[in-house]
């Protein structure tokens, strides 16, 4: 795969479509999902080939709480699968797991295996995969505030000295930099509660292709996008 000129170091994606997938083929919802679980794969593997070196998947936001139990449990069995069927080869190509979201609200047995995951990968290297699960960014951002009240009620820390960075550190992405791209698939033009606070200088790219469709040539594209955009403002 011919390497863009400029590269985001950081790419989060807002995986749409699935249930519009599989309902354009008279298949029940989980199949898009599942569908979508391969996708997952093939953009891994194309950041790898790449050089991207964090990848943040929104796939399950505090919002899909709200959806039928039967479509809850078919998403917790489906990371469960992935993460049993995927996670050698993963480890194999250097990829590092991590997590955002309130990864408590999670079923136990979902929580075990991301712990162990996260744990046979932690000396990887190569791609940084951030799932995000059960993740909202107002509940992120309300509780970094609570945090932060905490030290400042305990003396830790003085109210003068809160700024951006302060806030940047008590959320669950303190470690990593923030996206430089957001890719939304499946047409929709909304945030949707996704990173609010880290993709303030974000560049979006927005693609109709629902997500079980997108491959590794779209991301590719999307990245080109980004690079031309890129280009334009960093020659002015
Ligand atoms: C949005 O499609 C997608 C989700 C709510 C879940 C994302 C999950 C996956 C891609 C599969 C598993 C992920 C991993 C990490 C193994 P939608 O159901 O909202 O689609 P619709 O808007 O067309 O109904």
């Amino acid at each position: 795969m011919s390497t863009p000129s400029s590269l985001p170091e950081h790419i989060a994606i807002i995986m749409d479509g699935n249930g519009r997938w599989a309902k354009e083929r008279g298949l029940p919802r989980r199949d898009g999902h599942r569908a979508g679980a391969e996708s997952v794969r093939e953009a891994v593997e194309a950041c790898k080939e790449l050089g991207v070196s964090y990848l943040t998947l929104y796939a399950f936001s505090s919002e899909n709480w709200r959806r039928p139990k039967t479509e809850i449990d078919a998403l917790m069995l489906l990371l469960d699968r992935f993460l049993v069927d995927k996670l050698d080869e993963l480890d194999r190509q250097n990829v590092r797991l991590h997590t955002i979201g309130q990864i408590d609200r999670l079923p136990p047995k979902n929580q075990k295996r991301l712990a162990g995951a996260k744990a046979k990968t932690a000396n990887n290297t190569g791609v940084n995969l951030i799932l995000a699960l059960s993740y909202g960014a107002r509940e992120e951002l309300t509780e970094a505030t609570r945090l932060i009240a905490e030290k400042v009620k305990t003396g830790e820390l003085a109210p003068g000295e809160i700024n951006t960075e302060t806030l940047s550190q008590h959320l669950h992405t303190a470690a990593f930099p923030d996206p430089d791209l957001l890719i939304r698939t499946s047409g929709e033009l909304r945030l949707s509660n996704f990173l609010l606070w880290q993709l303030s200088y974000a560049e979006i790219v927005v693609t109709k292709r629902y997500w079980p469709d997108f491959k590794k040539a779209d991301l590719l594209a999307a990245i080109e996008e980004y690079s031309r955009r890129h280009r334009r403002f960093g020659g002015l």
